[in-house]
């Protein structure tokens, strides 16, 4: 089973590159890949759909720059790259780290290994992209990098943040034949982002946690996630017997209540199944053999 998700705050039509990211680890599953690489495969697509938030078509930061952070998981390691800049699909730079003795490699260090892998660089920035970062940044004020320094910041965020549209991730989660679980999850950040900002993706528990009882990810505010150590929750939920929709329908409730004007998604699967929940909309989609 494979689940695939487009980010927290995305619009739900674009769910047919969900759909595309799934029968992409299934073709990968049947070509004899273990999880993982399925997993890897549907986050590549979903990378390459300049629709997500990931990969091309990424998020621009408060100085117009684009920084991506990535990673992947399964019951054996971790791998993560953060603040990656100019690589095509980051989160292959992510499983190239899950195969060295570390675990995150960031900034220079993440786009010198990838580069010695020979993996794509790439302009990840797309007109619509930068469309919609000039008209965010037209609603804060103009020559607002420069003003952030003097403003009060949380006033500055606040503002930045009814402004909309603060994230959409991408992920998958994958339970192959033989039981395994995976996921991998990939992000150009949150709206509004100071350069060097680093979210919940790269840090397992928070944005991505795969164990026994199987794998989840999140999208939303990386800062919320992380703090609220989402996927390590849900995932302590299902290894108390909680089926993976009802742990993500739980978690949810959780956060709609700790915080209620925040946009965060989850995707999670289980020895049986699998569950998708949202605060308020997220494309995603499912698909097994
Ligand atoms: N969830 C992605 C981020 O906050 O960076």
């Amino acid at each position: 089973m494979v689940l695939a998700h487009g980010g927290a705050a995305n619009d739900p039509a674009v769910s047919d590159g969900c759909q595309a990211a799934c029968q992409a680890a299934l073709a990968a599953l049947a070509d004899g890949a273990g999880a993982l690489d399925a997993a890897v495969a549907a986050v590549v697509v979903l990378e390459d759909d300049e629709r997500m938030n990931a990969g091309t078509g990424s998020t621009l930061r408060l100085d117009g720059s684009i920084q991506t952070d990535a990673s992947v998981m399964d019951a054996r390691g971790f791998g993560a790259v953060a603040g990656l800049e100019g690589i095509k699909n980051p989160v292959r730079v992510a499983r190239a780290v899950y195969q060295t003795p570390h675990r995150l490699v960031v900034g220079r260090g993440a786009r010198e290994l990838a580069l010695r892998l020979a993996l794509a660089e790439a302009d990840l920035s797309t007109a619509r992209a930068r469309e919609k970062h000039a008209a965010r940044m037209a609603t804060l004020g103009g020559g607002v990098f420069a003003a952030l320094w003097q403003d009060v910041p949380e006033v500055f965020w606040k503002k930045a943040a009814q402004a909309g549209g603060a994230c959409d991730t991408v992920g998958a989660v994958v339970r192959a034949a033989d039981g395994t679980f995976a996921a991998a999850a990939s992000t150009g950040g949150i709206w509004c982002a100071l350069p060097g900002r680093v979210g919940d993706v790269p840090i397992p528990g928070a944005g991505i946690e795969v164990g026994d009882a199987g794998a989840v990810v999140a999208t939303g505010v990386g800062e919320v996630i992380w703090r609220e150590h989402l996927c390590a929750r849900v995932h302590q939920a299902m290894m108390r017997g909680v089926p993976a929709q009802r742990a993500v329908d739980q978690a949810i409730a959780d956060i709609t209540r700790s915080h209620p004007d925040v946009d965060v998604g989850l995707l999670a699967v289980d020895r049986t199944g699998g569950g998708a929940a949202v605060t308020r909309e997220m494309p995603w989609a499912r698909a097994e053999r």
